[in-house]
């Protein structure tokens, strides 16, 4: 049975008595609209935990003036619905004055911001304050749930780094465990903004992936050229995309990379219609 929870006084308050009895508490932190995706990691954390929390909170300090924000999908019951059937305990759905407080401003408020030679790159790039607005709902949430684990999906590949970084850069007491992409049988990663594409553009979005398999593909026929990766990688994608990077960069050190090895992130960001995707590999 889960229960739901939409204060931080309430939530803090069953934390309490869990971690009395000695439960190893997980934390799933999302914004909601959960799929298949977020099903994986409610699942993973409901096996390694003796508790799960699942939060579900569009958090409006990660979205731009010009994003989504206000459109994001928010379906609050069938994502309880979701989270009962991977055996989270909790959902914590706080309101923005609860996280935030009444007269939210996020020029008014302590923020956590992640190094900039991370943030300055891939999504941080255009989604100038995204990160910052991320590393402190995420610092806000591991401070009010105090998970022994929190689990987080490899499709948000910089947003993981940052997270995995931060938590050791200021001693949380968390293990981060990364879980895979999940994908639709025909490579197209699951995302909640899937919800916003017509028939047609889903069909153009999948040459996102194919790019990325073309890549794996090449790298495993032993092609290690970052610009020849590219260039072949750029004939599978859909003439109607906008691409916004195509990006080759070592996963250890975060750092743009001319030449493919183990350990390499390809990540790719394009705009299909109005919607922005992002999918990613590892070498
Ligand atoms: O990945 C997300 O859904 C969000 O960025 C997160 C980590 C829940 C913070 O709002």
């Amino acid at each position: 049975m889960t229960t739901t929870i939409h204060t931080i006084n309430e939530l803090q308050t069953q934390i309490k008595t869990w971690k009395n009895s000695g439960f190893v508490i997980g934390l799933v932190p999302t914004m909601g609209a959960l799929h298949k995706g977020h099903a994986s990691l409610i699942k993973k954390s409901a096996e390694t935990c003796d508790k799960t929390v699942v939060s579900v909170f569009v958090n409006p300090t990660q979205f731009g003036a010009n994003e989504d924000f206000s459109k994001y999908p928010r379906t609050l019951d069938k994502d309880i619905q979701l989270a009962e059937e991977n055996n989270a305990d909790i959902v914590f759905a706080p309101s923005s004055e609860e996280m935030y407080g009444k007269n939210y401003n996020k020029d008014f408020m302590t923020l956590v911001c992640p190094p900039y030679d991370l943030v300055n790159q891939l999504c941080g790039k255009t989604r100038i304050g995204h990160f910052d607005g991320v590393a402190t709902v995420v610092t806000k949430l591991f401070n009010i749930a105090q998970p022994d684990y929190a689990f987080f999906g490899q499709k948000d590949a910089q947003q993981l780094y940052i997270i995995k970084k931060m938590v050791k850069d200021l001693n949380f007491p968390i293990k981060i465990i990364p879980c895979p992409i999940i994908r639709e049988s025909n490579g197209l990663a699951i995302s909640s903004r899937n919800q916003y594409l017509t028939q047609e553009e889903k069909q153009k979005a999948l040459s996102i992936s194919k790019a990325l398999f073309t890549i794996q593909k090449y790298y495993e026929q032993g092609i290690t050229d970052a610009q020849t990766l590219f260039d072949t990688a750029i004939t599978v994608l859909d003439k109607d995309l906008e691409l916004e990077y195509l990006n080759f960069i070592d996963y250890e050190t975060f750092k743009k990379t001319d030449i493919i090895k183990q350990h390499t992130l390809v990540a790719i960001c394009a705009k299909v219609g109005s919607t922005r995707l992002i999918d990613n590999i590892i070498t």
